[in-house]
């Protein structure tokens, strides 16, 4: 057994340094087959081997897709923020004032990155990672450490020696600019709202209850500030140093400066020099090193005075506006855009930006052959910022929001309280048909090969489909028929349509677009459903009950099938043997002995793993939590149970059982 166990943790140790020669180094030294291989070793190990499991092996960085709320702590030192300024003189004088405050002391500065996205502040214990908290108001945050362990480039076990026992650390938590297009760009496909920025996006990932949703995401951290008593150096440059070799990422372009002369030339050379590097950023910080100094210059209600924000000017271009034009997407939503003449911005030329909905038309009060502002600070989306007055031509009418679908002449309607136009032509409206179509094919829906948007319109337009279900009944010789489609596509095409027969009822639930079910949704609620006759029948309060459905959400559900048109779509599609169920299979293990009992699990286990007794508790129709309130039924404890959750579940009067008892509630043992 032993030897498993240092198996184990021989692979745990190697995989650990391979992920931060990759994440942290960005020099891999292993292929990602090869690393796959190991990991997969030690997953089935860990499987075989639960006794050995451990919350921070390499094996949870993948994250688990169970619900939990976050839990509030407070921060042991506030999270303030820091002063700004926007020229080279106020950095002068902020060198000034600090030397003002430190009379005949040699001065030294610290150059870094502002890096533009969420802090964070981590606990580390005995070179262990113990707690991720995000800012919160400053005084006390959200634990996210479920989320902050998805994250390959963050140390869970340190490297190297000299750090304290206890310590915590502080950084930005970055959606690189690469992995933050790929979201959008898969968030524009699946036509949900888009992120405005890299920093947007990092808040919102950091925030999600689906960890295994904020591991595919691709979230990084750098460091740049540390706190506590015993720290490694007597200035902030050699602590952050220190950190570094810990295996903390620490920008490499963090650096000693020694005169106003030199903060000048960092700030000229970064202004340029940022637009190559892989992350937002939105200037640079300047920090005195000594951290006597700093202690000595102290703070203010909420800023340090040892440090300050110099804040990159956002680039900006002035241009002419052709035209607003009108696009009407697949769930109705009009969204309008605004075509303009050419302009170089940041790199790209820019030549349309969207103007969302009316209320940002009006705000901008935007008119005919405007002179626009077009910003893209920090933005990769360009973003028209606002109009040149002056330069309007007299008699100039103002944008009007179009008052009926450009496509199909309906009247446009508006629901109280929403800022987006919809045209309610929903069965009629051709670019919301074809949009269904497109939509429905796509390779995260029915993932239907050799059919794509032309192709959707092609047979759209030549009235050989109206609705999905309709490409079911698709010949080769009809396809054949279409311009540019020889017979060798169209028998790829119809081979890709029934294929799709075989995709599960989860992505099924997801292609119909039922508005604003998106892909997590659409799991959650196949899951929970398991067939479509169960889905169709459920009341709205039904609905609701399954994990983060809302109402906006079950109601649009209940309307959606409410409509005669799309039970008779489903019908179709079901008769042509598209799936509408759940596989049968794991059934047997089905029970409804937990029915209505919220448990929370803590510790670590003999038996099975902790997300085993998750999809167990889920199986036996409990619910997973993951903090202990009134309303939890009672704790599956196993080993080193944290004891403010102990002390908690026995305040509340909660029962605490280990698992075996577990075990022999739902019936899986019987001693
Ligand atoms: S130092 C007490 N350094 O900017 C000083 N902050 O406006 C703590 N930020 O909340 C902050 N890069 O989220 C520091 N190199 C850097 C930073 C940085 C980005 C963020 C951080 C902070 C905000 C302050």
């Amino acid at each position: 057994m032993d030897s498993v166990k240092q198996q184990i943790e021989v692979l745990r140790e190697a995989l650990e340094q391979h992920n931060h020669n990759y994440y942290v180094l960005n020099a891999p030294s292993i292929s990602d087959r090869e690393f796959d291989m190991m990991l997969k070793q030690l997953e089935q190990l860990e499987r075989q081997y639960p006794e050995y499991d451990d919350p921070y092996s390499p094996t949870h960085r993948v994250g688990s897709d169970h619900n939990k709320g976050f839990e509030q702590v407070a921060h042991e030192h506030r999270m303030l923020s820091l002063g700004n300024t926007y020229s080279l003189a106020e950095l002068d004088e902020f060198v000034g004032r600090c030397r003002e405050s430190l009379p005949g002391e040699e001065l030294t500065i610290v150059g870094e990155m502002k890096f533009d996205g969420t802090s964070i502040s981590l606990l580390y214990e005995n070179g262990r990672l113990v707690r991720a908290v995000t800012r919160g108001d400053g005084e006390k945050g959200d634990v996210v450490t479920d989320n902050i362990i998805t994250i390959r480039s963050i140390p869970l076990q340190l490297k190297g020696e000299g750090w304290p026992a206890k310590f915590e650390i502080r950084g930005e938590i970055v959606l690189p600019w690469k992995d933050f297009e790929r979201l959008n760009a898969e968030r524009a496909f699946n036509e949900e709202p888009l992120f405005a920025n890299p920093r947007n996006a990092a808040a919102g990932t950091l925030k999600l209850q689906n960890s295994a949703e904020v591991s595919r995401r691709g979230l990084d951290a750098y460091f740049y500030y540390m706190l506590g008593d015993e720290l490694p150096a007597a200035n902030h440059y050699d602590n952050m140093m220190a950190a570094r070799d810990w295996g903390f990422k620490v920008s490499d372009a963090m650096t000693r400066l020694h005169s106003i002369e030199e903060v000048d030339r960092y700030v000229r050379y970064w202004d340029e020099a940022r637009r190559d590097l892989p992350v937002a950023t939105d200037g640079l910080v300047f920090k005195v090193d000594s951290l006597r100094q700093q202690l000595n210059l102290g703070f203010t209600a909420k800023s340090p005075r040892w440090a300050i924000a110099y804040k990159f000017q956002a680039e900006r271009a002035l241009t002419q506006l052709r035209y607003v034009s009108f696009e009407v997407g697949r769930t109705g939503v009009i969204t309008p855009v605004a075509n303009l003449e050419p302009v170089q911005l940041s790199g790209t030329v820019v030549k349309r930006a969207s103007l969302h909905n009316a209320d940002i038309i009006r705000q901008l009060d935007i008119h005919e052959g405007d002179m626009l502002y077009v910003e893209k600070g920090g933005e990769i989306i360009p973003k028209i910022t606002g109009v040149d007055e002056d330069a309007r031509v007299a008699g100039a009418a103002a944008v009007a929001f179009l008052t009926h679908c450009p496509a199909c002449g309906t009247a446009l309607v508006r629901i109280d309280g929403e800022a987006a136009h919809v045209c309610p032509n929903t069965y009629g409206c051709p670019p919301q048909i074809t949009g269904r179509i497109e939509h429905f094919v796509g390779r995260r829906m029915m993932n239907i090969d050799g059919i794509g948007e032309e192709t959707v319109e092609q047979l759209y337009s030549a009235g050989l489909i109206r609705d999905i279900s309709d490409l079911y009944t698709l010949r080769e010789a009809d396809v054949a028929m279409l311009e540019r489609m020889g017979e060798k596509s169209a028998r790829r095409l119809v081979q890709g349509i029934e294929d799709s027969k075989a995709v599960p009822f989860e992505r099924v639930v997801y292609a119909i677009s039922i508005p604003f079910v998106g892909e997590t949704s659409s799991k959650k609620i196949a899951r929970a459903c398991r067939d479509i006759d169960t889905l169709m029948s459920m009341t709205s309060e039904q609905l609701t009950e399954i994990d983060d459905i809302g109402p906006k959400i079950a109601d649009s559900i209940v309307r959606f099938f409410a409509v005669e048109d799309n039970r008779r779509i489903v019908e179709r599609l079901r008769q042509a043997g598209v799936c509408m169920s759940m596989p049968e299979a794991d059934d047997s293990r089905r029970s409804d002995r937990l029915a209505g009992k919220t448990i929370v699990i803590s510790g670590t286990f003999t038996r099975h793993s902790r997300d085993e007794y998750k999809e167990l508790i889920e199986l036996n129709g409990g619910k997973n939590s993951g903090s202990i309130s009134k309303k939890t039924d009672f704790v599956l404890a196993g080993e080193n149970m944290g004891p403010a959750k102990l002390e908690k579940a026995t305040k509340l009067g909660v029962p605490v059982i280990d698992e075996d008892q577990f075990l022999q509630m739902i019936e899986i043992i019987n001693n």
